[in-house]
């Protein structure tokens, strides 16, 4: 199968120097591609601006900034057979980027950010879709009930919800699955390449079941 992964943060520049962005590591997201090239499968890897180790073997495309990411992602997506959006895409984005380096003054300085487009929600509204769909939700509280909005509202076939306490930069994960028909499974706390593998063997035999539903 052909797998599209996301990973990492973007960052959203304020003016040359300085942007707003997360703390994702892009840990979880590495770790889903490699699991899957480990499982034979192929793998274009769509990372943000990361400081982990690269999984060999998988297709790169660099994306700094949520609009780089989405093209990206369009770019790639149709011919894929699962897409796992597993990047943390920063939600908003200075309005105007500065040209030059904004110079330090004595007043607050405002900064206004409007909201960057949502790369999962446009892939769950594609009226075409050929590919199984996963989002992640990366939640502080109400974690189950936050992820089922968003995979009702994002129209995902599965949402990997993830304590983002607990995720964030870290080489451990724990994780909740949430299929559309309702059904829940869990993936007691692990280093995230053990979370990976396992998370590569439902997703695949997710599509599976999908297209033997269609034939
Ligand atoms: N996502 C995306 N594009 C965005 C924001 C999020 O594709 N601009 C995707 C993420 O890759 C993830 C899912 O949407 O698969 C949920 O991301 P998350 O950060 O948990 O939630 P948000 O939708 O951003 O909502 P909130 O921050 O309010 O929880």
């Amino acid at each position: 199968m052909k797998f599209l992964i996301t990973a990492g943060p973007t960052r959203e520049p304020i003016d040359p120097v300085r942007y707003v962005s997360n703390r994702s590591s892009g840990k979880m997201g590495c770790a889903i591609a490699q699991a899957a090239l480990d499982a034979r499968h192929e793998v274009v890897l769509i990372s943000g601006p990361v400081d982990v180790d690269l999984p060999r073997g998988a297709r790169l495309v660099n994306a700094n900034t949520a609009d780089e990411m989405f093209d990206a992602v369009h770019a790639n997506a149709r011919d894929c057979d699962v897409c796992v959006m597993c990047a943390a895409v920063t939600d908003y984005k200075p309005e105007k980027p500065a040209a030059q380096k904004l110079k330090k003054g004595t007043e607050a300085l405002l900064l206004k950010l409007v909201p960057t487009r949502d790369i999962l929600r446009s892939l769950g509204s594609m009226q075409d879709r050929q590919f199984l769909l996963v989002g992640f939700a990366a939640e502080t509280e109400n974690i189950e009930k936050n992820a089922l909005t968003k995979l009702r509202g994002k129209n995902c076939d599965i949402i990997v919800a993830n304590d983002a306490n607990l995720a964030m930069d870290s080489d451990e994960n724990e994780v909740t699955i949430l299929f559309r028909d309702g059904e829940t499974q869990k993936i007691s706390r692990a280093a995230k390449k053990i979370v990976a593998r396992q998370l590569i063997k439902i997703f695949a035999n997710a599509r599976e079941k999908c297209l033997t539903k269609k034939t």
